[in-house]
């Protein structure tokens, strides 16, 4: 296994509910908790992933967003230099399909690197009351090149072949070489240095949802 390992950005995004915390937990702490309380602002956790069929790691520094309405602008500063997005959806919410595909998707198109790797996870697998139907969810993401796994965080299903997945398309030379990708990993390189606290101001965010974020937690190397 090579010492250092390379780090690869990623950004959950999805309706408020849908386990995007609950999933980063589960990947990071093996732990769930049935009373997650919403997110506010945004929040930061990193884990390297090892990848022992090609002898590399990966360092996966993630970034969970709130998928309360208030404060989608701010995650539009999320989709910066991400070398991945896994949209999660609910799949007791048809509801949440509906937006990832007629809102995340548009403002990831929008906003979002053009060569991002994206990845839906369709969540809450271990519930009954399926309201999606999951032959259109792969026909979607054939049809847009995106991964998809149905992933439970409450125990544990797919969680691991999720970041496994998206980590080795990201790792995969094809990817790596192209100049788009190049370019964003010297830009990844060239960081600034943001404050994080846990409710992030929205006053401080622009149209653009750039801006300023003020804070007490901790410093993190950003974007
Ligand atoms: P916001 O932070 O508001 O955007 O929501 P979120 O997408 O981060 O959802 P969160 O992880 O907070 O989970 C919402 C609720 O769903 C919590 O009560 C979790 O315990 C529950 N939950 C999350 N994932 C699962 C799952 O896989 N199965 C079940 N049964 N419940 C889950
Ligand atoms: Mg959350």
């Amino acid at each position: 296994m090579e010492e250092t390992s390379q780090s690869c950005k990623v950004v959950l995004l999805g309706e408020s509910g849908v386990g995007k915390t609950s999933i980063i937990t589960q990947f990071t702490t093996s732990e769930f908790q049935e009373d997650q309380i919403s997110t506010t602002g945004a929040s930061f956790s990193s884990k390297t992933f090892n990848f022992d069929e090609i002898g590399k790691n990966l360092s996966f520094e993630i970034w969970d967003t709130a998928g309360q309405e208030k404060y989608r602008s701010l995650s539009k500063m999320f989709y910066k230099d991400a070398g991945v997005a896994i949209l999660v959806y609910d799949i007791t919410s048809k509801e949440s399909f509906e937006q990832l595909k007629n809102y995340w998707v548009i403002q990831l198109r929008e906003y979002g690197p053009k060569n991002i790797i994206i990845a839906i996870a369709g969540n809450k697998s271990d519930l009954e009351n399926e309201q999606v139907d999951e032959e259109e969810v792969r026909n979607y993401s054939k049809d847009n090149n995106f991964l998809y796994k149905r992933t439970s965080a409450k125990n544990h299903s797919s969680i691991d072949d999720l970041f496994h997945d998206v980590g080795m398309k990201f790792l995969d030379p094809e990817f790596q070489q192209r100049d788009d990708v190049v370019e964003m990993n010297l830009r990844k390189n060239n960081v600034k240095t943001i404050e994080i606290k846990d409710n992030l101001d929205q006053d401080n965010i622009n149209e653009q949802g750039e801006g300023k974020i003020e804070g007490k937690k901790k410093k993190k190397k950003c974007c």
